[in-house]
């Protein structure tokens, strides 16, 4: 019988080909540096140099490849890059990119206990050692009454936190019959806008979301949580759900999560903690006071493909009582049947998460924790915040900036004097200069810039110039 013709790369192109692709990651990690930090193309540029129709023949790996640096690279943002310091980090390391790797290779589908055990034990046990250490209440142990799983993002998670939330208000019985326009979600005026999207998708309509007023520092007002529930109360409403923020996108705002618990809790109301970036932050005892009161909460999450130098995609959920997540998200057709979910031994994480289909992400999570040690991802987390605190000081020391937000971690909120016009000439001259990268928000109907140290190779070296930057731009324009 002749061989049957195939397409497949052999084990041994493979290896071949893999190495040139380590090989060309390591030298983009050497000189990501070098590259300018923001994407300079044009919309429609990448497609435009992209041949108009796919190749009717397979091309030699060698020339795929090239074509990365030749194509993609010019419309790359450098989010790798130690002069990123725009919206939040993505950051990514050797041992979770090769973890991702190893689970690419693997090929795993973990829908369900059986179609991979390791997937889903591995997954449990990381996330139990998560809780201990970032030092979170033990109710969210899968030994508990809780437990933590691995979602694509933060979005997803608040999602599934809001749908728990609505099933519990309507005693599980929304998914049935809808939710018929009474129920009524919390958050604050800077909370993400992954809870207002969260809000339409479960259907309770966006007219039924408070957005509640912040202080001085734009963190919650729970006096003005409190009037709002009430008002909603005795208006026939049922507030079900309270997604407090440690950390806001805009400013690092960290909203008083004990006063809020306490209101949560008189008024039997699911309380949702987002620390999506700062949570990270909770490795290091000496922050751990941004997780005061999380004793309250009945769901919890933060994203280790944030600041804990885990590549994108991965976030984790905790929930205090993980009967109410899997009573809201589990549908079991006939195919899904099987012994071991029968048993009730096991976990099914496709209970826990919107699609059926799940990555083996927690092979990248645990290959970082393992690499890097609690002491290891403790140094650079206080790396990070020394750096940022550092450039809150010499914001403090030149009197043609100010600070426009307390900075308790790695975020800073500043604005040149000279109003609006300035601040945006600046930002974009620094952008565009390709040196650093940074984004803005809003503040008090200000435009402020926002800069977050928080990418995994900045040092106090790339900190100095990026001020040295900002300064000389400044002093350009005027
Ligand atoms: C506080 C907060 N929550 C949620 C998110 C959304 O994160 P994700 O992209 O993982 O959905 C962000 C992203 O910036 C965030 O800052």
């Amino acid at each position: 019988m002749p061989e049957e013709k195939t397409f497949h790369m052999t084990p041994d192109e493979f290896r071949r080909h893999g190495h040139a692709v380590v090989d060309w990651i390591a030298d983009y990690q050497t000189r990501v540096e070098t590259l300018p930090v923001l994407s300079r193309v044009k919309p429609g540029e990448i497609r435009a140099s992209l041949p108009g129709a796919a190749p009717a023949q397979g091309e030699p790996f060698d020339r795929i490849l090239a074509d990365v640096g030749k194509l993609i690279l010019p419309g790359i943002t450098h989010w790798q890059s130690p002069n990123f310091y725009a919206y939040f980090p993505c950051n990514a390391s050797g041992p979770a990119i090769l973890g991702d790797l190893l689970s690419s290779g693997l090929g795993v589908q973990g829908m369900l206990w059986a179609t991979s055990p390791a997937c889903t034990e591995l997954e449990t046990h990381v996330l139990d050692w998560l809780v201990t250490m970032l030092d979170l209440p033990r109710k969210f142990l899968s030994t508990e009454s809780g437990g933590g799983v691995v979602q694509d993002t933060a979005s997803s998670a608040s999602l599934c936190a809001l749908l728990a939330a609505r099933e519990r208000a309507t005693n599980f019985a929304s998914n049935q019959n809808g939710c018929g326009g009474k129920l009524v979600a919390y958050a604050s005026s800077q909370a993400h806008s992954s809870i207002e999207k969260g809000v339409q998708i479960a259907g309770l309509g966006r007219r039924n979301l408070r957005l509640i007023a912040v202080d001085g520092n734009f963190a919650m007002r729970p006096d003005a949580l409190a009037l709002e529930i009430e008002k909603d109360r005795r208006a026939g409403l049922i507030p079900c759900f309270v997604c407090a923020t440690v950390g806001t996108t805009s400013s690092n705002a960290i909203d008083p999560v004990p006063e809020i618990g306490r209101i949560c809790r008189e008024h039997k109301i699911w309380l949702h903690v987002d620390a999506a970036m700062s949570g990270t932050a909770a490795l290091c005892p000496e922050f751990r006071h941004i997780h005061e009161g999380i004793e309250f909460a009945d769901s919890y999450t933060f994203n280790p493909h944030k600041w804990m130098f885990t590549n994108f995609d991965c976030n984790c959920l905790y929930v205090a009582d993980r009967g109410s997540l899997i009573q809201t998200l589990s549908v079991l057709p006939e195919y899904l049947r099987n012994k071991a979910t029968e048993s009730g031994a096991v976990i099914d994480y496709r209970d826990w998460q919107i699609p059926l289909g799940r990555r083996f992400r927690s092979l990248k999570l645990w290959f970082v924790i393992r690499h890097y040690g609690i002491e290891g991802l403790q140094y650079h987390i206080r790396r990070h915040v020394e750096l940022a605190q550092q450039l809150v000081d010499w914001i403090r020391k030149d009197n043609r900036f100010e600070l426009a937000a307390p900075a308790p971690l790695n975020l800073v909120c500043f604005r040149h004097k000279g109003g609006d016009e300035v601040n945006q000439s600046l930002m974009d001259r620094l952008n565009r200069s390709g040196d650093i990268y940074l984004t803005h928000t809003r503040l008090n109907d200000r435009l402020t810039l926002r800069l977050c140290v928080g990418q995994a190779n900045t040092t106090a070296r790339h900190v100095k110039r990026a001020w040295q930057r900002i300064q000389s731009e400044a002093a350009t324009i005027l």
